[in-house]
């Protein structure tokens, strides 16, 4: 009998799915330590950290396949030299990623978060004129950092608002610029001294990692908008911090630097639109995430090609 161990925070996914007789899986509890076992497959999610001491407890490993399309809770050079293969879910979450950062891009644009409070507190004492005026997007710049599928996808959103796009990337992406228009932009630092909504979609890797720092921020237009749907380390937080509290820019992050930490100082601005890391999450982009990976876990035991492999 083949064992996977499968974070069992997705279980409900695993019901929809029938698990062949040779397979055997066993739950792991969120926050509970890897057990030492004979495992061969581990489908993981990007909340838990795969290092070396996590990949020695199993030492019968083939693969990891991660629920999630980035992958860097997971040590590849560690699983690599254990001859262990990675996967993730590239594809199946774009439309749903690139859906909400819009639903931020928006929020923040039209200060939709400090207009539900002002309604919840029961303050709200009637129309006025000059109420919580936010900002139109007609003919603004959207500015894309880092244009893969998400980037993408977000970028071909834009029309739809009249924006303009602009994006910057290590690779041209000719596709996006027949496409939409966009215009690339050679230095990450004209994208975001242009861009009127400056949206990240870079993953994090010990390239990008703290790239968006403090005089980064600095040439930010005043008035514009951070969106960060990526990864919380991509971005100094700290800086981005002092910035908003500053009032010069404005802010929507779905995802944090130590998730689930969100520092205080950054919950008691009203310039920023903070979500629970929501990206994919939906329905039916969950299930297909788990789906995936599932598949992924099941060829990685079998010694098949993985259908979405990072390794
Ligand atoms: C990912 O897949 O990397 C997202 O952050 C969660 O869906």
């Amino acid at each position: 009998m083949t064992r996977i161990l499968v974070a069992a925070e997705v279980e409900s996914f695993l019901r929809a799915r029938e698990v062949p007789p040779d397979l055997h899986v066993d739950l792991l509890d969120p926050g509970a330590p890897i057990p030492s076992g004979e495992h061969e497959g581990f489908l993981a999610l990007l909340t838990r950290r795969i290092g070396p001491a996590e990949l020695d407890r199993l030492p019968r490993l083939r693969v990891v396949a991660n629920m999630a399309v980035g992958y860097d809770n997971v040590d590849l050079d560690a699983a690599r030299d254990r001859g262990v293969l990675v996967s993730n879910t590239p594809d199946v979450l774009t439309d749903a990623t690139a859906e909400l950062t819009w639903s931020l891009i928006l929020a923040v644009a039209r200060r939709v978060g400090e207009g539900e409070r002002l309604v919840r507190a029961g303050d709200w004492a009637g129309w006025e004129p000059t109420q919580l005026l936010g900002t139109g997007l007609r003919s603004k710049l959207l500015g894309i950092a880092g244009a893969g599928r998400i980037g993408h996808e977000t970028a071909r959103r834009a029309g739809a608002f009249g924006m303009r796009v602009a994006y910057w990337d290590q690779d041209d992406r000719p596709e996006l610029e027949r496409e939409v228009g966009a215009v690339r932009v050679p230095e990450l630092e004209d994208l975001v001294a242009r861009a009127d909504v400056l949206s990240i979609h870079l993953a994090s890797t010990p390239g990008t990692r703290g790239i968006i720092d403090g005089p980064l921020l600095d040439v930010m237009k005043p008035g514009a908008i951070l969106i960060n749907t990526a990864r919380g380390d991509v971005v100094d937080e700290t800086a981005l911090m002092e910035r908003l509290q500053s009032g010069r820019i404005r802010a929507g992050l779905d995802v944090f630097e130590a998730e689930p930490h969100v520092p205080e100082a950054l919950r008691e601005l009203d310039n920023v639109v903070l979500l629970p890391h929501l990206g994919s999450a939906t329905r039916e982009t969950r299930q297909a995430m788990f789906d995936l990976a599932w598949d992924n876990v099941v060829r990685g035991v079998r010694g098949e090609p993985l259908l979405t492999p990072v390794t």
